[in-house]
């Protein structure tokens, strides 16, 4: 059976062995790597041993060793293929169409090579007569020609069938050029070079094989950069550029730069660790295979309102890599070619020390979007970090960031921990994480008797039945309610249908029990909501409270669904309601 070595590069590093072997084996973290009882022969002391950075395993006591597939192998007592397509059910991995087909391997073999001769084609061009005008630009740009070799780079002719002719007169198939995307079939099917009169960026793989190319144009015509498209060899998704070079680096991180200029040019100046997304947004299977190779990302992406935008997605995705996050900051400089151009190797050395935690980065961040010398900035500023600062799982991060956070805002550190407290409340039971702590908690929402009308956030869900208690025995306050909250905000679906139904029936609510538009054990819930005592003092005041819960709530619910940062929609709620 042949899986393609993309896919298993992928199923390793999608499947953690820690993880793995931790629903066999009870693990003891032992200096950086983790020991257990061997599953394999029996023992008393621990001599079985997990590399979490390397991810391998090793029994001193009996020699088996492997990486996740062989200890799949082994414990579930499968041969390779199955091993890998249970890993691969584990890890919601598809198996790409299993190339039992040799053809389809041979036909990628082919891709390859082609690529490859691609490559040196275009970078011949650059070297020889037809690549003066290239050449001159790299040289303005500041690129060396050590740096041009080591990337490989190269120069597209300016003219419709340079490569074409060159591929097809060294024996290649004008199909698997068409394959492999260099060339492009015209409306009336004549094919044309993709790549024409640009600089040329090989795009290689962990394997060294150039998988696809991004050409720049040499000045400052459109598009400016043209890419690959996804081919049988290469997806965007799923590589990074320059990673087999940072792969192989000794500095410990590995900086995620947007473009292919910008890793040039830092590999040049010193930072053999830089990386790039190939002009698409991070993805998570490309932070998956940074968190293989590092513990640390140093993001770099450009001062623009854009790149700022993609690093807080990229930030987030990394974060469920994995790895340790930081965020570098240049004054002065769009990109770090520029800032390097600008500034100097030294300066962005500097830079890098200095880069800011992603917490750090967030607070400047936060700090930067109010204004902190009147009070309403101070308080709102205070109201967002609080939300932020929830979110943070360790507990001494989070508390010295809440005491930076009240030095910025001048607030009593005290006032503002509290506040953190309140909001690490509401997101733990939110997110559904905090489990045993929510059940230790004593609910004040009524949980529906029938299980599958439980209610998922409880904290939602009271003010829901607070608000719903009000105006049942109000009408009057429906008004109120319908103009600051919709059946959609509601947490419960149960609660949202029966607010949706006294808005339908304003006049009078309590229809609800007998228009047979709920089913008994709904109704039985219901009816109980609305004799249940109620402690809060029914009235406008209320009504808007509860509604505040209610919205803040969806906001955070819609930002958690949508994986975006739950502060952005949290201040898009707030001044929906503002207005
Ligand atoms: N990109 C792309 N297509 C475009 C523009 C950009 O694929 N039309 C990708 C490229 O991978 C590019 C990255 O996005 O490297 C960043 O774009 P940009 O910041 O505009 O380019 P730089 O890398 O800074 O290039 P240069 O300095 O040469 O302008
Ligand atoms: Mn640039």
């Amino acid at each position: 059976m042949a899986f393609s070595d993309a896919f298993l590069e992928e199923l390793s590093a999608r499947a953690d062995i820690v993880d793995l072997v931790s629903r066999h084996v009870e693990l003891k973290k032992q200096g950086g790597r983790l020991v257990g009882l061997c599953p394999f022969h029996s023992e008393k002391t621990p001599s079985f041993s997990v590399s979490p950075d390397k991810q391998l395993f090793y029994c001193f006591g009996c020699g088996a060793g492997g990486g996740a597939i062989q200890f799949a192998m082994r414990m579930e007592n499968l041969p390779f293929a199955d091993a890998v397509r249970a890993l691969a059910d584990r890890a919601g991995l598809t198996i790409p169409e299993e190339a039992s087909d040799r053809e389809a391997m041979e036909r990628r073999e082919t891709l390859y090579r082609l690529n490859r001769e691609a490559a040196r084609f275009f970078h011949q061009n650059l070297k020889g007569p037809g690549g003066a005008k290239a050449r001159d630009y790299l040289q303005k740009r500041n690129l060396s020609p050590a740096a041009v070799t080591h990337f490989g780079l190269g120069f597209a002719p300016d003219d419709w069938d340079g490569l074409l002719k060159a591929m097809t007169a060294a024996g290649f198939a004008k199909a698997d050029l068409l394959s492999a995307g260099l060339v492009v079939a015209g409306k009336t099917g004549s094919l044309y070079d993709r790549f024409r009169g640009r600089l040329i960026f090989p795009i290689i793989d962990l394997r060294k094989r150039v998988v696809g190319f991004g050409g720049r144009v040499l000045d400052d015509s459109l598009p400016k950069y043209l890419n690959s498209p996804d081919t049988p060899v290469f997806s965007k998704s799923q590589n990074l550029f320059a990673l087999f070079l940072a792969k192989n680096t000794k500095q410990g991180r590995l900086i995620l730069a947007e473009g292919y200029m910008d890793v040039v040019s830092l590999h040049q100046a010193g930072f053999d660790c830089a990386v790039a997304s190939l002009g698409t947004a991070l993805t998570p299977q490309q932070a998956m295979l940074m968190a293989k190779y590092t513990r640390e990302v140093v993001i770099s992406y450009d001062m623009d309102a854009a790149g700022q935008k993609a690093a807080a997605r990229a930030i987030g995705i990394l974060e469920q890599a994995g790895v340790s996050i930081r965020v570098l900051r240049m004054k002065g400089a769009k990109d770090p070619d520029e800032y390097i151009g600008r500034f100097g190797r030294e300066a962005f050395a500097a830079l890098l020390t200095g880069a800011e935690t992603q917490t750090e980065y967030r607070l400047s961040a936060l700090a930067g979007q109010h204004d902190l010398t009147a009070d309403e900035g101070r308080l709102n500023f205070c109201r967002e970090a609080a939300l932020m600062l929830a979110a943070i799982p360790s507990n001494a991060e989070r508390d010295i960031f809440t005491v930076r956070a009240a030095e910025l805002s001048r607030v009593a550190p005290d006032a503002l921990k509290s506040d953190v407290r309140r909001a690490r409340a509401r997101l733990g039971k939110q997110a559904g994480r905090d489990a045993a702590r929510k059940a230790a908690r004593p609910e004040q929402a009524l949980q529906p008797a029938d299980r599958a009308l439980r209610y998922e956030n409880t904290h939602s869900a009271s003010a829901e039945e607070g608000l719903l208690q009000m105006v049942f025995a109000d009408p009057a306050l429906l008004t109120e309610a319908a103009e600051l909250v919709c059946p959609e905000d509601f947490s419960a679906p149960l609660l949202g249908k029966l607010f949706a139904f006294a808005l339908a029936h304003p006049d009078d609510p309590g229809l609800a029990f007998a228009a047979g538009a709920f089913a008994p054990e709904e109704l039985s819930h219901l009816a109980r909501l609305i004799h249940k005592p109620s402690d809060v003092a029914a009235g406008p005041q209320a009504v808007r409270d509860c509604a505040g819960i209610i919205r803040d709530e969806s906001g955070l619910r819609r930002a958690v669904a949508e994986g975006a940062d739950p502060l952005l929609i949290y201040r898009q709620s707030r001044r929906e309601s503002i207005q």
